[in-house]
């Protein structure tokens, strides 16, 4: 009998793999780590960029599975943010994912993270309290809540934060600990545009003239570290620093900060030697609220 060659079964190699349903996502990831697979995880809210996909590079070298996030999360933005206009191109982030690739994409709607009668808030004490804080209130609640469920949905061994956002870094930093999540996370670099600009979803607002005076940050944290290698530690006068670089190019500041990078508090007075500090920024040019920050003798910029 003439033998008929079953044509191949075709093995499945679109990544990532889409899902909305995080019960089925967990469904798969128990089948990887019951197979002692290593999970590696990156939430975002997507409008994906260099930054993001770094992050994703970064777990794919870390884990043998690689699941990233894509979630605008209702609660960590405030009743005069940008919520209804975030930019959102799931198709376009999706393409870019498959660049890296990241294997799963968990898309999940707004109800299945927030279902009706949903009632836990995850409240970091004190971390939260300053630098972005007082201005965004509700906004680190709003983080913490979502990525610890995010962290139950997924399950990862390793979480890739970026140092962009080193406040909601460190507030993330304390929960997994005081909450003993069994995830390291792990924060890594600024990616930034050739001119020095911080990348970032919300960059892509910025007019043309808007996105060459937003430079203004990134100038100043330079204005900033050039004191500090150059020995100044007076927190005020590298404050000043920070000041005097946004000054009339920027709209409105809304703090500079040069302090602990642990603690995210002032030092009474000089940075201690040997310390590091960090330096953060955040200023409205036109609409669009920026930030970016350096770690003062830890990072170049
Ligand atoms: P999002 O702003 O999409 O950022 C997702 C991750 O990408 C964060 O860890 C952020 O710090 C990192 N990131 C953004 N721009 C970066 C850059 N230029 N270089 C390196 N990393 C960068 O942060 C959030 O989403 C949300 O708050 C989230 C954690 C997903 C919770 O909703």
């Amino acid at each position: 009998m003439a033998q008929t060659r079953k044509p191949a079964r075709k093995r499945s190699t679109t990544r990532p793999v889409v899902l909305s349903d995080p019960g089925e996502l967990r469904a798969i990831l128990d089948r990887d780590r019951r197979r002692g697979r290593s999970i590696g995880f990156v939430p975002t809210m997507g409008a994906l960029h260099e930054g993001h996909l770094e992050l994703v590079r970064r777990a794919r070298t870390v884990a043998d599975v690689v699941v990233v996030s894509i979630f605008v999360n209702p609660t960590q933005f405030g009743p005069n943010e940008d919520l209804a206009r975030y930019p959102r191109d799931l198709d376009g982030d999706v393409r870019l994912l498959a660049t890296v690739p990241a294997d799963f994409v968990l898309v999940p709607p707004v109800e299945a993270v927030y279902p009706p009668g949903h009632a836990t808030t995850v409240h970091v004490a004190g971390l939260g309290d300053g630098l972005c804080g007082p201005h965004r209130p509700g906004h680190f609640d709003g983080v913490t809540t979502v990525v610890a469920k995010l962290f139950s949905m997924v399950g990862p061994c390793t979480a890739i934060f970026g140092r962009k956002d080193f406040q909601q870094l460190q507030v993330i930093r304390r929960m997994t600990a005081d909450l003993e999540l069994p995830v390291e996370v792990v924060g890594r670099p600024t990616v930034r545009e050739p001119d020095g600009m911080a990348m970032s979803s919300r960059n892509r607002y910025l007019s043309p003239a808007d996105r060459r005076r937003a430079t203004a940050l990134v100038e100043a944290l330079r204005a900033a570290a050039a004191g500090f290698q150059a020995g100044e530690r007076e927190p005020a006068t590298l404050e000043r620093k920070l000041r005097d670089g946004l000054a009339g190019r920027v709209d409105r500041i809304d703090y500079v900060f040069v302090g602990n990078p642990e603690t995210l508090q002032p030092w009474p007075g000089a940075i201690p030697p040997g310390r590091t500090a960090l330096a953060a920024i955040a200023a409205f040019v036109g609409a669009t609220r920026l930030i970016d920050n350096v770690e003062l003798g830890a990072e170049t910029i």
